[in-house]
């Protein structure tokens, strides 16, 4: 019995297959797509600070506790809340924490796979040449027009899920290991490729002034909150996923160098997709608060004016893709691996019946931007009036839920762990006294500060 228990938890071939894994899995949508528009929106530099401050502050100290806790448990976020906490006495009730999270991969996963969606369709379109002297005016309708095709955008979507089940059916070590293995660091290669191609024609001290020069004027209250829920999703923190990823580390492996390494690939990511985008930006003469469509209106247009840009934006596309996927496959692990160990389902099963319902949702989502973009769910909370489907979703999930199991996760690890067992899982020397101040105190008075300031926004 308990030999097929430990059969059927999977583990990494090492620790190279859990950096990789949950640099995969941090590294996405978030870095590429997000962060760029986001320091756009909130003046440059003086958001990069604040957004480094609370990866310092909220997220390395969330980070290893995640790992230490899916680790010490080798189980599903759902089984190891439920057994540590009846083997500390805690209440039961902790078992939430793994079900809100399992709840937040599936809200994330769906509208997540329609963005993924449009990478897709945009590597596509690079690839047949359609950005070759496209006008700012074409770029835009360009965009437009594939957000009022529901058919498109639900072939798209059905496409990334597709692949998100493929790999994820295929097991720890066959699907998730093998693919981040080879996607991970060609992803690194693309994208330093383009940071030299933005280089070498970009205004590149331009972009990269822009990107490092804090501008503090332009720092509002709003803009420190998105920070923060941007440091949640950046690093895949708050539902589960990294959790998974570290159930299946073995005991030999020291969690503290691995999850340095995943957060500084995660960082540096970001801070090279800023570099990548901005040069080329200002290139061309275009400013850079563009918003959510800085990379799906913008950059089409400034690739069809540059030099081999047809080449160059299919290759950022595709980048795209890589991140997007690799982040997927880690949104649908955890329920999958709940329904495979706990329930006894096939892996196959447990993520196409998982699969099929992220797949519902975001079907919701994607006709939030042609036949229901006037519908909003929530509209009569005033805040939240005009807000589609895909925003409520974003919104939510980033800027509530996340920071809420981030909570949970940190004061279960801070204050209903012992200090024995988590010195003992974490093995961090001396800067161990260092985390288990930041888990008690400061993590969480930071994120209850965020959770109060984003319902405090809900009542303007
Ligand atoms: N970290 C991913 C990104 O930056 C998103 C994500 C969030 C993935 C939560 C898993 C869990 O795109």
């Amino acid at each position: 019995m308990a030999r097929e228990k430990i059969l059927k938890h999977e583990q990494w071939s090492g620790g190279r297959g859990f950096i990789w894994a949950a640099a995969g899995s941090a590294v996405g949508l978030g870095n590429i797509w997000k962060f760029p528009y986001m320091a756009g929106e909130n003046g440059g530099g003086a958001f990069v600070l604040v957004y480094l401050l609370c990866i310092v502050l909220i997220g390395v100290p969330i980070m290893l506790a995640e790992t230490m806790i899916g680790r010490h448990a080798q189980k599903n976020p759902i089984s190891a809340f439920r057994s540590m906490s009846s083997a500390l006495g805690a209440s039961p009730a902790w078992g939430a924490v793994g079900w809100m999270g399992v709840l937040t991969g599936f809200l994330i996963l769906s509208f997540y796979s329609v963005v993924a969606g449009w990478a897709l369709a945009y590597a596509w379109k690079a690839a047949s040449g359609d950005f070759v002297n496209l006008g700012a005016t074409q770029a835009s309708e360009q965009f437009n027009s594939l957000l009022s095709n529901p058919w498109q955008l639900l072939a798209w979507h059905s496409l990334f899920m597709f692949l998100c089940w493929l790999v994820v059916a295929r097991g720890v070590r066959s699907g998730i290991e093998w693919v981040v293995r080879w996607m991970m660091p060609l992803l690194l290669l693309l994208l330093l490729s383009l940071v030299v191609y933005a280089a070498w024609l970009g205004e590149f001290s331009k972009g990269l002034g822009f990107l490092l020069n804090p501008q503090f004027s332009d720092l509002t209250r709003s803009s420190v909150l998105m920070a923060l829920g941007q440091a949640f999703f950046t690093l895949s923190l708050g539902m589960g996923a990294i959790m998974v990823y570290g159930s299946y580390l073995s005991p030999r492996e020291s969690i503290g160098g691995l999850t340095g390494a995943i957060i500084g690939v995660d960082t540096v990511v970001a801070l090279m997709a800023g570099m990548a985008i901005f040069p080329i930006v200002f290139a061309i003469g275009l400013e850079p608060q563009a918003g959510p469509g800085l990379v799906f209106q913008t950059l089409p247009y400034v690739f069809g004016q540059m030099p081999a840009g047809g080449l160059f934006g299919f290759l950022f596309f595709l980048l795209i893709v890589f991140a997007a996927l690799t982040s997927g496959i880690s949104l649908l692990e955890p329920a999958t691996a709940y329904l495979v160990e706990s329930r006894a389902w096939r892996r196959g099963k447990a993520a196409a019946v998982l699969g099929l319902v992220v797949w519902l949702i975001g079907i919701a989502c994607l006709l939030s931007f042609n036949y229901w973009s006037d519908l909003y769910l929530l509209g009569f909370i005033q805040a939240l009036d005009g807000k589609s489907i895909f925003d409520l979703l974003d919104g939510l999930t980033s800027n509530i839920l996340l920071p809420l199991g981030g909570l949970g996760i940190a004061i279960f690890a801070g204050w209903k762990m012992s200090a024995a067992v988590t010195a003992d899982e974490l093995r961090l020397g001396a800067a161990y006294g260092l985390w288990r101040f930041l888990i008690r105190y400061v993590s969480p008075v930071l994120v209850v500060l965020v959770l109060l300031s984003s319902l405090g926004i809900l009542r303007t």
